[in-house]
């Protein structure tokens, strides 16, 4: 799970996207050289542009480079801005019938990547840690819960009907018109949530790691976070040599700035798991450092976890970390766990020595002098 077979050679596939992401493979790629990994890097096109040009911001050419890829390195895309129903509705009027989903997000499902994995480490030296020592593992579900996609505004008036019928709380509702409210299904599966939380327990067990948390709202969300839970508590008998831990995920984002020390690993449904990720990533030095992987039974792909920063594009000014870091990721998904550990020791030595620094933090070192720092440290 997590791990691949080592082989002799890869393919991967490399996705730029837009804006930034094209400048943080670049200087990704000054490192992965360094390391020597015997992979051919093939590119594939994703994002903004491409739906500008073609209607598709993951055209099919993209979608079959990645059924015939060990792994995959993604940069960061532009979203399509956020437009009212009625707008989305105009265009696929127009004839076009072309309605914009997140190239990620259809990324994820389409692939089944159901772990969404997140590690947050402070690194000695790095100003902007908010506290020294910090070791949390994000694992969030990648596929399902309110992210699935299965969304009404305006909500058809079979579901008026249905939901009028079956749910009391919902009368309070039913005399609305159709377009004064918006329905966005949480569905979570038995399936998804074990999948998600073995996946966690498993890596706590082989990285020697003390506890699992499991992050819910059962108490409110009585559905789907309940089963959430229940199937935690679960899936964790098989686990008797590590804490199971659980809380509400309200409740958690003030302990976790509180005492991060408390925590471990870390287990969420989706919304859940994006929220606390981010949290976990900005209190080991924000975006230049949030690196994550999105990892299914036969392929992973990798990513930082910021996005396309339009207002920096084309000046080679961001910091390259979080995608250094998400190589690392998939050299230990590959099972390349030797050249994983040369990219984590120099970056960290550059981390620590502190001379080569982008902006973030305090440095004016460009995207491209901190690859080729890191790489000397190689
Ligand atoms: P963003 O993450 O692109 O950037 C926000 C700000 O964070 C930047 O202006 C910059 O100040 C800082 N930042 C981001 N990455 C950095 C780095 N590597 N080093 C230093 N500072 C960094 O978020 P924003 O501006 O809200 O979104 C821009 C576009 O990216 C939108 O279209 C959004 O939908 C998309 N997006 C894509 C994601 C992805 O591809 N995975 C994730 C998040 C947003
Ligand atoms: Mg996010």
């Amino acid at each position: 799970m997590l791990e691949n077979q080592k082989k002799d050679s890869y393919k991967i596939a490399w996705l730029p996207g837009d804006g930034i992401g094209i400048e943080v493979l670049e200087a990704t790629k000054i490192v992965l050289d360094k390391v020597k990994l015997n992979a051919e890097l093939i590119h594939g096109d994703i994002g903004w542009e491409f739906w500008k040009t073609e209607g598709d911001a993951l055209p099919q050419r993209t979608v079959d480079l990645l059924k015939n890829v060990d792994a995959a390195m993604f940069g960061a895309i532009t979203s399509k801005p956020v437009k009212t129903a009625e707008e989305e509705l105009v265009i696929e009027l127009k004839g076009r019938g072309l309605i914009y989903r997140s190239p990620i997000v259809r990324m994820r499902q389409m692939f089944d990547l159901y772990t969404c994995l997140r590690p947050c480490k402070s690194y000695p030296g790095n100003p902007l840690n908010y506290k020294e020592n910090i070791d949390l593992v994000v694992f969030r579900e990648n596929t399902e819960d309110l992210y699935s996609g299965v969304e009404f505004n305006p909500v058809p008036q079979e579901l008026v009907d249905i939901l009028s019928k079956i749910s009391k709380p919902f009368s309070a509702f039913s005399s609305l018109q159709t377009d004064e409210f918006a329905v966005s299904c949480k569905i979570n599966t038995k399936r998804g949530s074990e999948k998600i939380i073995k996946a966690a327990f498993e890596f706590a067990r082989k990285h020697n790691r003390k506890k699992v948390t499991i992050v819910h709202k059962a108490n409110v969300v009585r559905a789907t976070d309940g089963l959430f839970l229940d199937v935690a508590k679960e899936v964790a008998k098989n686990y008797p040599d590590i804490i199971f831990d659980e809380a509400n995920v309200d409740a958690i984002t003030m302990w976790l700035l509180k005492n991060p020390y408390n925590y471990d690993v870390l287990v969420a449904p989706n919304l859940y798991g994006d929220i606390i990720s981010d949290l976990c990533a900005q209190m080991v030095g924000g975006l230049g450092f949030g690196c994550s992987g999105n990892i299914g039974e036969r392929l992973a792909v990798f990513e930082p976890t910021h996005g396309s920063a339009p207002k920096y594009a084309g000046m080679y000014k961001v910091n390259p970390i979080a995608t250094i870091l998400a190589a690392k990721m998939m050299l230990d998904w590959l099972g390349e766990t030797e050249k994983a550990q040369l990219i984590e020791n120099a970056t960290a030595a550059v981390i620590k020595e502190g001379k080569t620094r982008t902006y973030d933090m305090g440095g004016n070192a460009s995207t491209l002098e901190i690859a080729e720092e890191i790489a000397k440290k190689i």
